[in-house]
């Protein structure tokens, strides 16, 4: 059969895409839930997952820690409207900066744009969706025209901006964020990538090339000659001077991915490549659906992190995994941090502060680079030699 876009004239989208429509689910600091996870939630995973909502709302929130909070989302969480947890976090200031899978960004944006995703059933003939012009991600469905309008604001958007040459994807989300929110006024109620980029918070992807907004950059660059291109080095050394400014450092890990290690990967680059003896982080949350036992990244426990200087030795009390799925699991995390005492934080607003933090991994980089010359050249030289 030859190739076409999904849907066929005459076929009727209607029955699948006569679910609720998903809407961004924010949450209020619910004391039910608090008492639930308190008191309720008392063994297994759930033991897990109330140890890390304590961890996160009274060390990692407490003020006087001043942790830099780096939250990691994998997994299709803005397509299954979680959106709207990460957008009350950014705004309470309770992450500073969001490393996310291109997927997760580019879904966010049918919400900024007024598209519906609706609620559905896993068990639905693919075939006839197919017929029908409706997109499935498990149980959420969209039609497909929403791929193809969200695809051409991003495409207007890269002509409006007027974009060319590398830049880091903390600037382009950014970008595309004061976009949305000329064009689409109040969209940061519904966006990630607006929200964030209103309360100041940058936005990475580890692996841009990996998703429909990758894909438009693509297009853009054959079809317009542009030179317009993500400079993933600039990620990997403003995500590294990010965390070197941390008074303390910690993380929310929702599933695995490139993500984890993007964010993981900071400390490692700091000691092992800059030679900057930074230390590990301070605080380690992850919820997930990954195993230790297949030996991957995505399910590799904080332990294993202490190895690599990803995860400072002393601190394991301070790390938690809890094996869930992010869907469940997170709202209720959200719902318990909004409604503590340390439920609201000033924002650090990172994305007008990374020139100023590269400056300064420059600074210490150079630092540690001279001395580990002179220190090389004090044990060549012959004084060094006599015992
Ligand atoms: N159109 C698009 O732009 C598009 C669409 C889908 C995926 N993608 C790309 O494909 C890649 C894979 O995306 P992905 O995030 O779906 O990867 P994935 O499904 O491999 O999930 C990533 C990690 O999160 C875990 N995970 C997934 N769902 C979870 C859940 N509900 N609860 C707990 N853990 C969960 C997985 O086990 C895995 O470790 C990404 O790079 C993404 O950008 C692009």
């Amino acid at each position: 059969m030859p190739h076409r876009a999904p849907g066929s004239p005459g076929h009727s989208r209607q029955q699948f895409l006569s679910g609720k429509p998903i809407r961004y689910y924010r949450p209020k600091g619910s004391p039910d839930i608090r008492q639930l996870v308190d008191e309720g939630f008392q063994a297994f995973n759930a033991g897990r997952l109330s140890e890390a909502c304590g961890i996160f709302s009274q060390k990692m929130l407490d003020p006087a820690e001043d942790t830099t909070i780096g939250l990691t989302v994998a997994g299709a969480l803005t397509p299954a409207g979680l959106g709207g947890c990460v957008i009350e976090m950014m705004e309470r200031g309770l992450v500073d900066f969001l490393i996310s899978t291109g997927a997760n960004l580019y879904h966010d944006l049918h919400y900024a744009l007024n598209f519906t995703l609706h609620r559905g059933s896993p068990f639905v003939d693919d075939v006839a969706l197919y017929e029908d012009g409706v997109i499935r991600i498990y149980d959420v469905l969209f039609p497909a025209t929403v791929l193809l309008e969200t695809d051409a604001y991003i495409r207007d958007f890269i002509l409006r901006s007027g974009l060319d040459g590398p830049i880091a994807t903390s600037e382009f989300h950014y970008r595309l964020g004061l976009d949305l929110l000329e064009q689409y006024p109040g969209c940061e109620e519904h966006s990630v990538v607006a929200r964030a980029a209103r309360a100041g918070v940058p936005l990475y992807t580890s692996s841009p090339g990996d998703s429909s907004i990758g894909m438009n950059l693509a297009y853009h660059e054959l079809m317009n000659n542009s030179r317009l291109m993500i400079d993933p080095n600039r990620d990997v050394n403003e995500v590294c001077a990010i965390v070197l400014a941390g008074k303390r450092n910690g993380c929310v890990i929702l599933g695995g991915g490139s993500p984890k290690n993007f964010y993981l990967q900071a400390q490692p680059t700091l000691w092992e490549v800059y030679g900057i003896p930074k230390g590990g982080n301070d605080y380690f949350i992850q919820i997930t659906t990954d195993q230790v036992v297949w030996g991957g990244l995505s399910g590799a426990t904080p332990a294993e992190a202490v190895s690599w200087g990803k995860v400072n030795p002393g601190v394991l009390p301070d790390t938690v995994v809890a094996y869930c799925d992010s869907t469940i699991a997170f709202p209720i995390f959200c719902e318990y941090a909004v409604g503590s005492p340390n439920g609201r934080r000033q924002r650090k607003e990172l994305v007008h502060k990374r020139d100023e933090l590269l400056a300064n991994l420059v600074r210490d980089a150079r630092a540690a680079r001279e001395k580990r010359a002179s220190d090389a050249s004090a044990l060549d030289s012959p004084v060094s030699n006599v015992k």
